[in-house]
């Protein structure tokens, strides 16, 4: 009987992790991401806001469209994997060999994308249509 409890205790336990997990994971991924970094030589323009999930869901972009890691000259970076801030290796003063500055990475990511799609939709060419009016 004890023996019997005890194990319907950690099968609760079990499943109540893998709930918690499961939360944990989905809530990590954020619905909407701002673009804000510091470090650039000017800031000229605003934030930018992107619909980090409808990217994802809405727009069937997968996540290793904007997110890699680059192991000889592959994409290891899986979904799943620790997320890094894309100017821990796109420097936002300087190019470092095949790594672009980090304005261009940004902009050579979300506007080429753009740019090639049926219809041409997304923006693209007007600055305002991503940056947010700075307010200073
Ligand atoms: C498809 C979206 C998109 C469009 C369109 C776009 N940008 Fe950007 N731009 C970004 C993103 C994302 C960043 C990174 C923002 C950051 O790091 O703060 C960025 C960064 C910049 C930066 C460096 C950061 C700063 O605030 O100074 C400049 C300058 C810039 N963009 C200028 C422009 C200009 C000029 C245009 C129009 C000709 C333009 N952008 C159009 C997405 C876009
Ligand atoms: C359209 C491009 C794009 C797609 C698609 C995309 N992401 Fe992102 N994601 C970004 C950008 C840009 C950031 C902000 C990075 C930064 O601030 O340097 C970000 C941030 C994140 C963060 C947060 C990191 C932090 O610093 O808090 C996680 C986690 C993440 N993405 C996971 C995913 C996963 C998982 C998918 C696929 C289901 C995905 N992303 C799809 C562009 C994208
Ligand atoms: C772990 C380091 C790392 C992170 C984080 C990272 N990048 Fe990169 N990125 C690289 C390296 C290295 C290359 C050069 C790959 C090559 O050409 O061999 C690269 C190349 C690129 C390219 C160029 C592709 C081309 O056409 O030449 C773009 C665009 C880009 N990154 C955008 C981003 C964006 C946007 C983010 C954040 C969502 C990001 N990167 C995060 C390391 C990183
Ligand atoms: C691989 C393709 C791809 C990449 C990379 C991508 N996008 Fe998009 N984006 C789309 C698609 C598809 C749409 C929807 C177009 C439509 O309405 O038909 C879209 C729409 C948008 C829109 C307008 C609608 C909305 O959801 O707000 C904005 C703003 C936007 N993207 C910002 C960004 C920014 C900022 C980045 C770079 C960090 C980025 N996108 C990278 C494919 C992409």
């Amino acid at each position: 009987m004890k023996k019997g409890l005890f194990t319907l205790f950690m099968i609760a336990i079990t499943a109540l992790t893998f709930v918690a997990v499961g939360a944990l994971t989905a809530a990590d991924v954020p619905d909407e991401v701002t673009i804000e970094n510091e470090g650039y030589k000017k800031d000229k323009k605003g934030a930018v806001k992107l619909s980090h999930k409808k990217h994802s869901t809405e727009y069937k972009v997968a996540c290793t469209e904007c997110h890699h890691e680059y192991k000889d000259s592959k994409n290891i970076w899986k979904e799943g994997n620790p997320v890094k801030k894309c100017s821990e290796c796109h420097d936002s003063l300087k190019k470092e060999g095949k790594v672009k500055k980090l304005q261009n990475a940004y902009h050579r990511n979300c506007k080429n994308c753009h740019k090639a799609l049926e219809g041409k939709k997304a923006p693209f060419k007007k600055c305002n249509d991503c940056h947010e009016k700075k307010s200073k």
